[in-house]
């Protein structure tokens, strides 16, 4: 059986992207095509400036709001990565044959390492390999394939580098894993700035959606979308990025292609409104989920603990094997 693993960090509030990008994926096809593990990827989190008491409180609802989006506990492995030791040894010994070079050239690096100085802090050194960690994330399960976002997608590819230089270097020991996108929305834009990624933060702004908000600050923000001075509603990502950006939304909430939206709205005004309405419609059983989960908390603990013991029996006999491979000494 094919197996899956991918992961979400918990540094801020869950967007739409995070939902149309990979979540619906997971819960709508992942966990019912393979043996799927998705996890709380909080040792991430820790890259940059960080609150200990946020991350916890993150973690949990990035949990919840897993399951709310419709993850089974009895089809797949819901678990968060701190509570699995083995991610942080596979970690260390893939450093060591990653190159400093190659983590340099990360796009996300760069873009983050950058946004730190720009505020005058410094730039933890787990930012820098961070990207070896998530490559211990997914080679740890022997992953065959990684549902994400577009944006994920230089890191997968740096994940499959390492496995093949490690299997030629040290002998067959893990598999070579690919990355999986979805067809429409792999990349959902800011309302406000439709030229940058709809990316988690503190002060979720009027061009994000998150997805526990109330559906009138949904409809607010999509119908203050940023959209252009042209007056036709045609799909094009390029050259009309908040359009396009719109389009893809309403495509990926009613299930049908942005190609096919083209020329069938008369003006932008209801294109925003259809548009704010699908989404509500979207987000509404996973938030009616959330709330019943909140009320819980105890099953979502237990979800948890399950789910890292599950996911410690499949990581360890890798690790072995990669320490064995790597010239270390089995413990007695
Ligand atoms: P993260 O937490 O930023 O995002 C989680 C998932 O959501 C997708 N995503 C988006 N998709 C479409 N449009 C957007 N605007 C958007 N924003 C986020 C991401 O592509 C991702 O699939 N490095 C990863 C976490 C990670 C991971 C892993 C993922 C750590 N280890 C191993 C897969 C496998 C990250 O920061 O995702």
């Amino acid at each position: 059986m094919t197996r899956v693993f991918s992961g979400i960090k918990p540094t801020g509030h869950l967007t739409l992207g995070n939902y149309l990008g990979a979540m619906r994926q997971w819960a709508a096809v992942d966990q019912h095509q393979a043996d799927a593990l998705f996890c709380i990827v909080d040792l991430h989190a820790l890259t940059v400036d960080h609150d200990p008491a946020r991350v916890r409180r993150l973690s949990r609802q990035a949990a919840t709001l897993l399951l709310a989006a419709g993850l089974d506990p009895e089809l797949c492995t819901v678990f968060v990565q701190s509570h699995v030791d083995e991610h942080a040894r596979l970690s260390y010994v893939l450093e060591c044959v990653a190159t400093d070079g190659e983590m340099r050239r990360m796009i996300q690096y760069k873009e983050k390492a950058a946004r730190e100085r720009e505020r005058g802090g410094s730039v933890r050194l787990s930012l820098l390999t961070y990207p070896v960690l998530m490559a211990a994330d997914i080679l740890v399960y022997g992953t065959d394939e990684v549902p994400v976002g577009d944006d994920q997608a230089q890191h997968v590819e740096l994940t499959r580098d390492l496995a093949v230089r490690f299997n030629q270097r040290y002998g067959h020991t893990f598999v070579v894993p690919q990355a999986t996108h979805p067809a429409v929305a792999a990349r959902v834009m800011n309302l406000q700035e439709p030229t940058s990624k709809m990316g988690k933060s503190d002060d979720a702004g009027p061009g994000i959606v998150c997805l526990l908000d109330e559906p009138d600050v949904v409809r607010k923000k999509v119908m203050r979308a940023v959209t252009d001075s042209g007056r036709d509603v045609v799909y094009d990502r390029t050259e009309r990025p908040g359009l396009g950006n719109l389009l893809e939304i309403l495509a990926a909430c009613t299930g049908g292609n942005p190609s096919d939206l083209s020329g069938v709205y008369e003006s932008y005004g209801a294109l925003k409104s259809d548009t704010a309405e699908a989404v509500v419609e979207v987000l509404r059983p996973v938030q009616e989920r959330h709330r019943e989960l909140c009320a819980d908390p105890g099953f979502v603990e237990g979800v948890l603990g399950d789910g890292a013991e599950r996911a410690r029996a499949m990581a360890r006999p890798t690790v072995d094997a990669a320490y064995r491979a790597i010239g270390l000494l089995p413990a007695g």
